[in-house]
């Protein structure tokens, strides 16, 4: 039994032929957002939690070569950057001439694969959506398939539901529409579903490492490996300092009640805990989504728990035709992979640097991985090659969404490793070779065109 709205949802997503258990944990999630679930977690609730850093940690060679080599790589690859205004995976995109995300993530793999002399598997989580044109995009790659084992696995789908009575939505312009993947959080149960959980375990793998393919810093390194295998932790997080760009995003802290570590996000913080929640003094670390789990522990975990996590719910409100904001209000029931940190009384964080976390959220990211700020070595790593990280803010207007960001770089983005700082407002459009030096302002009201080899220094 049910509400009618579960039932209608449910019926839908067996029609579609969605797998038994994940269509149970959907209506877990449903239950919970019918009864108003918010998942605040107060202040009074938790305390700040510390870590060692990874810096400090002492792996031998040889305890990092086990470990990479009983270690299988996962990279999330379902989401579709609507951020940035893109309605595909947004590891198609292009980091320099020629090379996308993916094309640098499966040459990052082949290249530790012979450093180490490791089978190192790579599989992609995607989505319904983001499949045929990633797999398209790694066919060159022969050697890539690791004997026995996919490529890629399929993420479940399930319905967005109205906002006004949580029925599935119906939006019979585009059906495709009325399906949304259920947040990362579905890892666990995508692993199982697929069996590929099991099938990792018989291939003699013990733990994975999983990233978002949208960072590309986020390298299976071989000593974190050995540091997590060495600590015989069922679960580990990487974990980096909060800077004040950070602010308004989650962090780590320790559940008082039971000692466990959780992710706080900002939706989950009350209003009136929102001053401690930017209190980077007192909450000093947040996540990377850089993962590491035991294989046979998460297994253990999941059958315990018929299959069902339990993570915290996200309510994710948006409109079924995200182009369309006059379109039906819906949510998107959704969770997160790292909240199952709680899962496990025993789960790990590692203060790990910023070079593990390079996230493109925005197109101001992708134009700072675009420029010569990095520079990519043989191994396919991310080297920077300024001091400093410049900051970059491009106008809403003209540059949010990727299509008219890139028609305004039409030669790629501009030397950037002497900058500090540009800060555009205005249809500005770069010519080749322009470089950036020191803090740059750019705000006239016109549109125009910045001639090649322009050395913009200081306000203009
Ligand atoms: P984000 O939510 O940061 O990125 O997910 P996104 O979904 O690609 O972009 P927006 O929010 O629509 O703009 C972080 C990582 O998790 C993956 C994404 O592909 C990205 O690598 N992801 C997200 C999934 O694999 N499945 C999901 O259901 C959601």
């Amino acid at each position: 039994m049910g509400s009618p709205g579960l039932h209608k949802a449910r019926e839908k997503m067996a029609a579609a032929g969605v797998d038994e258990v994940a269509i149970e944990t959907f209506a877990h999630y449903y239950r919970l957002l019918e009864h108003g679930e918010t998942g605040m977690i107060p202040e009074a609730a938790i305390e700040p939690v510390d870590m060692p850093s990874l810096r400090d940690v002492e792996v031998s060679d040889e305890q990092a070569q086990d470990a990479i080599r009983t270690t299988a790589v996962i990279k999330l690859n379902g989401g579709l950057g609507t951020s940035m205004g893109m309605d595909r995976a947004k590891s198609l995109l292009c980091v320099r001439k020629g090379l996308n995300f993916l094309d640098i993530i499966a040459r990052q793999v082949l290249h530790l694969r012979q450093q180490y002399d490791a089978p190192l598997p790579l599989l992609f989580m995607n989505s319904f959506r983001t499949s045929a044109d990633t797999m398209a995009a790694l066919a060159r790659y022969d050697e890539l398939p690791v004997q026995g084992l996919p490529l890629e696995f399929l993420q479940n789908k399930e319905p967005k539901l109205l906002a006004k009575d949580l029925n599935p939505v119906s939006w019979p312009k585009d059906p495709d529409l009325e399906w949304c993947p259920p947040g990362h959080g579905d890892l666990y149960t995508a692993l199982r579903g697929t069996g590929l959980l099991e099938q990792l375990l018989e291939a003699g793998y013990q733990r994975v490492f999983v990233s978002n393919s949208d960072n590309l810093g986020a390298v299976p390194d071989a000593r974190v490996a050995g540091w997590f295998a060495g600590t015989g932790a069922p679960f580990a997080i990487e974990a980096v300092r909060r800077t004040p760009s950070d602010r308004k995003g989650g962090h780590f802290a320790r559940r008082r009640s039971d000692g466990r570590i959780v992710l706080r996000e900002t939706a989950q913080t009350l209003p009136e805990d929102q001053e401690a929640l930017q209190d980077l003094e007192r909450h000093r670390f947040c996540s990377t989504n850089n993962l590491w789990f035991d294989l046979r522990k998460m297994q253990e975990a999941l059958d315990v728990r018929d299959g069902i996590l339990g993570l915290p719910l996200i309510r994710n409100e948006k409109t079924v035709d995200p182009s369309d904001q006059a379109s039906p209000k819906v949510i998107q029931v959704e969770t997160a992979m790292g909240a199952a940190v709680e899962v496990f009384p025993d789960s790990q964080l590692i203060e790990v640097g910023r070079d593990r976390f390079v996230p493109v959220k925005t197109t101001n990211d992708l134009l700072v991985l675009r420029s010569d700020v990095y520079d990519i070595g043989r191994d396919f790593v991310l080297d920077q090659v300024a001091v400093d990280l410049p900051f970059v803010d491009l106008d809403g207007e003209h540059y949010k969404v990727v299509a008219e960001f890139d028609k305004r770089f039409p030669e790629g983005a501009p030397s950037m490793k002497k900058a500090s700082s540009l800060t555009v407002e205005g249809d500005y459009t770069f010519g080749a070779r322009v470089q950036v030096v020191g803090d740059v302002e750019l705000s006239t009201g016109a549109a125009e065109r910045i001639p090649a080899d322009t050395v913009l220094s200081g306000e203009e």
